[in-house]
């Protein structure tokens, strides 16, 4: 594994994710690990470390700083901006201070002359040509041996002097120290390889990873399947496990990898709120039950959230409602299904990496405000005694679709667009009843038909209707309508954290509403939410 510790940037996460992409496992964790600490977990099998950036500056008083045992190990040690400065005061260098200038943004690096002939310094860079719109830089006295290359630069403070036994190996106009090297495999980038704002990022970290650590491409999909088998398995052993689907790529992974692991231990509970969409319910049955041959037990809860969420206007409140409700189910059905079949010991969540991440604390995670409580996300209800399995734990959502196809997923599950816990519920602004789900899941439908059609689905991150709760005037035939107002809201985003609106096309706008107003009595005007995220939020409750 490769070890990325995290020093506060915001790519931290992303480095891990293009080890990971390169086939090499790797997990992020926080600046203030020791190497003890690490070499406790017996399953790694620690290649090499890469120190992230940060917001600090490495004279600060409580700037983060690493286990002096890392640098020591005699492993391979990669310091990416702040993980550069920090590498290179801890080696006993020096860096100058800025005092809060930063640089940030497109630069070009420049080899250093005689850099490439210390082949044992040069393997960060080695094989890595310069793309052809740099070569008319070149200078044409010194042939083409002058490597110049296009990277996203993020520098404020700098190395100004080297630790012993380090060279530079390449210059920007405005630093003279963008990259140094140590011949024991120590690397500083004052750059970002692994943001796409650097074109050969890629290389330098796979040059990193195969040529400095020596590691091997064992992480695929194949290899996380057999492992999280294994490990369900053993942790698992003959109990039996409730597993609770939402319709949701990852719930349906968790529960594909755990019924691989130990059969018709598991049970499946899918809870019809009456809040889903159009034929979620249909096709949990056929994929998992008809199709995959899971033990699969339907809840009809639909009445149930009616009556509870009648009357209810305030989005919160709804929440509340809605995950209590849905605790409630799920521990009856599980009970039931305890005094049916036997004890069930175990709990299947869907968890993923990044709330693994987000929950351990890394020293300088901020606490994010909370703008909406998640109610699926985390609480379970103290009187649950069940354990949790979580064999997703490890794992980013690329790669959850990755082994979900892996497993035999249909594709239509694989790339679903996420949806919230609460459902429709949290987008019918206003009180909800029957009528107003019933016109909110067939517009939802068609929003969805005609992105799909339109061979656009998968490039947005979210896509849906929102039923405002707006009446307004329009004309039909010969009549005067007074109906609902309809939103179509369609974001691009990497993250969810942050999103824009979709451009899309005015075409694809225009079958849309049309199809709306035509085919749903219920809605006579139809509006595109022309705004992002911030500042507003991707639902409109
Ligand atoms: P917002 O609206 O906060 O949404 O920009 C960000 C992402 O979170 C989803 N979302 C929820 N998911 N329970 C959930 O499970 C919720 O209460 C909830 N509220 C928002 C939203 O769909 C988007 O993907």
């Amino acid at each position: 594994a490769i070890i990325v510790l995290d020093f506060g940037s915001q790519y931290s996460r992303l480095i891990t994710r293009r080890v990971r992409e390169c086939h090499v496992y790797s997990e992020l964790v926080p600046a203030s690990t020791t190497l003890a600490q690490l070499q406790e977990n017996e399953h790694l099998d620690i290649k090499g470390f890469i120190l992230s950036g940060g917001p600090s500056s490495v004279y600060d008083e409580h700037a983060p700083s690493c286990d002096p045992a890392i640098l020591a190990s005699g492993l391979p040690v990669l310091g990416i901006c702040y993980g550069m400065q920090l590498l290179a005061l801890q080696m006993g260098g020096h860096v100058a201070l800025s005092h809060g200038l930063r640089e940030y943004g497109p630069a070009t690096i420049e080899v250093v002359e005689d850099a490439a002939a210390d082949a044992q310094n040069f393997r960060i860079f080695e094989g890595i040509s310069a793309s052809p719109e740099q070569t008319k830089d070149l200078d044409p006295e010194h042939g083409s041996q002058t490597l110049r290359m296009p990277v996203w630069m993020s520098h404020g403070d700098s190395v100004d002097r080297l630790p012993e036994g380090f060279r530079i190996l390449a210059r920007t106009d405005s630093n003279p120290v963008a990259a140094i090297a140590h011949p024991r495999g120590y690397i500083g980038l004052q750059f970002h390889p692994e943001v796409t704002h650097t074109p050969q990022g890629t290389a330098i970290l796979r040059n990193f990873l195969f040529r400095i650590c020596h590691c091997e491409e064992s992480w695929t999909s194949g290899k996380v399947i057999e492992e999280a088998v294994e490990l369900v398995r053993e942790r698992v052993g003959n109990e039996r496990v409730i597993c609770g689907l939402s319709g949701g790529v990852d719930s349906a992974v968790a529960a594909l990898l755990i019924h691989k692991a130990i059969g018709d231990q598991l049970t499946c509970v899918f809870v019809d709120t009456g809040l889903l969409r159009a034929g979620e319910r249909e096709q949990v049955v056929e994929t998992f039950g008809n199709h995959m041959h899971i033990p699969l037990v339907v809840v009809d809860a639909r009445k149930r959230f009616l009556d509870r969420l009648a009357n209810i206007v305030d989005p919160e409140q709804k929440r509340k409602i809605i995950g209590e409700e849905f605790i409630r189910i799920f521990e009856g059905e599980a009970e039931r299904l305890a005094e049916k079949n036997g004890p069930i010991a175990f709990l299947a969540q869907g968890t993923l990496y990044p709330d693994v991440i987000e929950s351990t604390s890394h020293d300088t995670a901020q606490t994010a405000k909370r703008i909406k409580t998640h109610h699926n996300v985390g609480g379970l209800p103290d009187e649950m005694v069940l354990q949790l399995v979580e064999p997703l734990r490890m794992l980013f959502k690329d790669e959850v679709r990755e082994i979900g196809q892996a497993l035999g997923l249909p594709d239509e599950w694989v790339w679903r667009h996420p949806f919230p816990g609460p459902g429709l519920a949290i987008r019918i602004i206003g009180a909800i009843d029957e009528e107003r789900l019933e016109t909110l899941r067939t517009a939802d439908a068609i929003v969805i038909d005609e992105i799909r059609k339109a061979g656009i689905y998968r490039q947005l991150g979210q896509a849906f209707a929102v039923l405002t709760p707006i009446q307004s005037v329009g004309v039909m035939g010969d009549g005067r309508t007074y109906a609902n107002v309809v939103a179509v809201r369609a974001v691009t985003t990497g993250d969810f954290m942050t999103a824009d609106w979709a451009r899309l096309s005015p075409d694809l706008l225009g079958k849309i509403a049309n199809r709306l107003v035509n085919e749903v009595a219920a809605i006579n005007r139809v509006v595109y939410d022309i705004t992002s995220k911030p500042p507003a939020t991707i639902e409109w409750e």
